[in-house]
């Protein structure tokens, strides 16, 4: 497969902790694998909430927030082909850097942006993953954040092809979660574009058979 872009989003205020691990074995897998990967912080980026669009616009409809937040949407977002999240789980959902760089596309995909139209546009189709990084084991704990970014998905014709929680607390004990989640963080950097994703409607036309039948593991 020719070598695509992925924008990988460091959703965690600490450098060198779980998430910023995690994003590195994905960028890893996907350079071996020929693809582009941009790694980012999130919080490089954006500073502020959301606020009531209709007192904050500025004349020519844009954002007014004075932050970074309209260059990682324009300049990283809108043109990768796929965007991996690496993200530790604060209370039991997303932190609120990560949230507020979904909130803020409201503004960007309102009508009356003068970008709307390729904001909108550039958002479709792309390919997530999602890495989370969490002191707990539980598998209830991450739902919240999953049927977000899997709606999120759905709105924005993209798919969430890849999913994967490492446990750890300390700065970078999650290389000693036994799941081994930086290996599996390689292989999804790696397979980023290969990866099944499906999401079947009633009568969407399709085989009975998931997999061609030389596969076997
Ligand atoms: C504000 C805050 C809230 C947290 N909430 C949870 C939580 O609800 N569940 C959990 O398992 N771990 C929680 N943790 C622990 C982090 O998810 C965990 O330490 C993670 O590995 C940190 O990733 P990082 O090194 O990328 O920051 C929380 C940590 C912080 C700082």
């Amino acid at each position: 497969m020719a070598g695509k872009s992925i924008c990988c989003l460091v959703a965690s205020p600490r450098r060198d902790g779980n998430s910023s691990l995690l994003a590195a074995a994905l960028a890893e897998g996907a350079a071996a694998a020929g693809h582009s990967v941009e790694t980012l912080f999130v919080d490089d980026f954006v500073t502020g909430f959301l606020r009531d669009c209709r007192t904050c616009r500025g004349a020519d409809k844009t954002c007014s927030i004075d932050d970074r937040y309209g260059e990682l949407l324009q300049r990283h977002i809108l043109p990768a082909d796929a965007v991996a999240i690496a993200t530790p789980i604060y209370w039991y959902g997303l932190p609120a850097q990560l949230k507020c760089v979904f909130d803020r596309l409201v503004c960007y995909t309102s009508r009356s942006h003068p970008e709307a139209e390729r904001v909108v546009s550039g958002l479709g189709g792309k390919r997530y993953a999602l890495l989370l990084a969490s002191e707990e084991s539980s598998y209830g704990m991450s739902v919240g954040i999953v049927q977000q970014v899997s709606d999120f998905c759905r709105y924005t014709h993209a798919a969430l092809v890849a999913m994967l929680n490492a446990v750890g607390n300390r700065r970078g004990e999650i290389a000693r979660d036994p799941s081994g989640p930086l290996v599996q963080a390689r292989r999804i950097g790696r397979d980023m574009f290969a990866l099944r994703a499906t999401d079947y409607r009633i009568d969407t036309p399709r085989s009975s058979t998931v997999w061609p039948r030389e596969v076997t593991s």
